[in-house]
């Protein structure tokens, strides 16, 4: 398959762009807006912050920008390939390939053990399972999870799992991460590792990384960071504005 995601060395495309995007769940009296119309864009290279009070839309934006919900109306572009109109199947494709995720509640196999709940994302992408299984080993030692492979998630810690989570993400190399609230369950020196680790995905070239955080020690990580209030867009900021953003709300 020859998507434009696949070869565009372009790094001026937007990693994602959602233009006038709307999503509502339910109807009638029960009918929430989540995204009012709303603009995003994440440029790749950069770690993008997404904060905001509980309910503004945060997941919902990120949800439309994966690829994962369908939204009522305005169009979603990742890596330049619009997603409008994009058959279903395609779209699972699109995502599988370019596309790394990670849950706050982690979401790891509990019947599976570590070098198998991170190899997932590879035996989707029909990689042979000898050579997903090396390389997911590999970089589980590399987050420092050497000798624990072939233990199950629940004999790990918060953090442990969270590194698991995060190896699963990045495994296959997606040029998209996406991160709901990644280090809320973790302690500060644990938050700042993957943190580090997050940041140095989303500097490498063609590569964007996408946070939503409630937690202000993930700020000082930001390259440009989205303020949303209510299913829009209150601020966008970076650079002088971003380092007076974090230090008023730090
Ligand atoms: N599946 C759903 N069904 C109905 N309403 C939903 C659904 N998902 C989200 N909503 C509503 O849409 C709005 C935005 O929800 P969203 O989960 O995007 O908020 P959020 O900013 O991620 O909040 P939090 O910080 O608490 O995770 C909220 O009013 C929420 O109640
Ligand atoms: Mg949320």
């Amino acid at each position: 398959m020859n998507s434009p995601a696949e070869n565009s060395p372009d790094s001026s495309v937007p990693a994602v762009a959602l233009r006038g995007v709307v999503k509502a769940f339910g109807t009638g009296d029960a009918r929430t807006v989540a995204l009012k119309g709303t603009d995003f864009t994440a440029s790749q290279g950069e770690l993008h912050l997404v904060v905001g009070p509980s309910g503004c839309g945060k997941t919902t934006l990120l949800s439309v920008a994966a690829g994962t919900l369908d939204w009522e109306s305005g169009t979603v572009d990742v890596f330049g390939t619009r997603l409008n109109g994009m058959p279903r199947s395609r779209v699972t494709a699109f995502r599988r390939k370019n596309v790394g995720f990670i849950f706050q509640q982690f979401n790891l196999i509990p019947t599976l053990d570590l070098v198998e709940n991170v190899s997932v994302p590879l035996l989707l992408n029909d990689v042979r399972r000898r050579e997903a299984e090396e390389k997911s080993a590999a970089l589980l030692q590399q987050l420092g999870l050497g000798g624990k492979e072939r233990k199950r998630p629940t004999q790990l810690s918060g953090g442990q799992q969270q590194r698991v989570a995060i190896a699963r993400a990045l495994i296959h190399e997606p040029r998209l991460l996406i991160a709901d609230e990644p280090t809320s369950a973790l302690d500060r020196e644990t938050g700042h590792q993957i943190m580090d680790i997050l940041a140095q995905a989303a500097r490498a070239p063609g590569r964007s990384v996408i946070i939503v955080t409630h937690d202000p020690r993930t700020y000082r990580y930001a390259d440009r960071l989205t303020d949303m209030e209510d299913g829009g867009i209150a601020g966008v900021y970076h650079g002088q504005a971003l380092r007076d953003f974090v230090s008023i709300h730090h």
